[in-house]
């Protein structure tokens, strides 16, 4: 049985200088409400709420991940405009096997945002090699 990604956003993270404040709420939350919209429970694709992925400096921060696929990394997300594309890039990564979404089927957003990209965990294939 495969495991639905995880989403993880940065609730915390404050908007960019160059996006507008809205009220009380955080950019990381405004990112978080606008990723509801387009990520619904049926998508596939559990969304969760982090507090702090220690890269404030480069706020919006998020991460993608699920067992035996790519961790992706993103950072410099839009509060107001990231939401669509990060979506979209969601389902992609959902349908790859490993995660392995082609490059040029990436949106630019999605691009310039990728900040790290990282292997499996070497121990999920030998967990898999071992399980009974
Ligand atoms: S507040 Fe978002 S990474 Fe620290």
């Amino acid at each position: 049985m495969t495991q639905m990604p995880t989403l993880f956003v940065c609730a915390l993270c404050k908007f960019p200088a160059a996006a507008a404040d809205v009220g009380d709420t955080t950019g990381g939350q405004r990112l978080i409400d606008q990723l509801m919209e387009h990520l619904p429970p049926d998508a596939g694709i559990s969304l969760q709420p982090v507090r702090c992925m220690a890269a404030c400096d480069r706020a919006c921060n998020a991460a993608l991940s699920a067992p035996g696929k790519l961790t992706f990394i993103f950072n410099d997300l839009s509060p107001h405009q990231s939401a669509p594309d990060l979506a979209t890039f969601c389902r992609q990564y959902a349908e790859a096997v490993g995660g392995k979404v082609p490059y040029s089927l990436r949106s630019p957003a999605i691009k310039q945002a990728t900040a790290y990209v990282l292997p499996p965990p070497a121990n999920e294939a030998v967990e898999a090699a071992i399980a009974p």
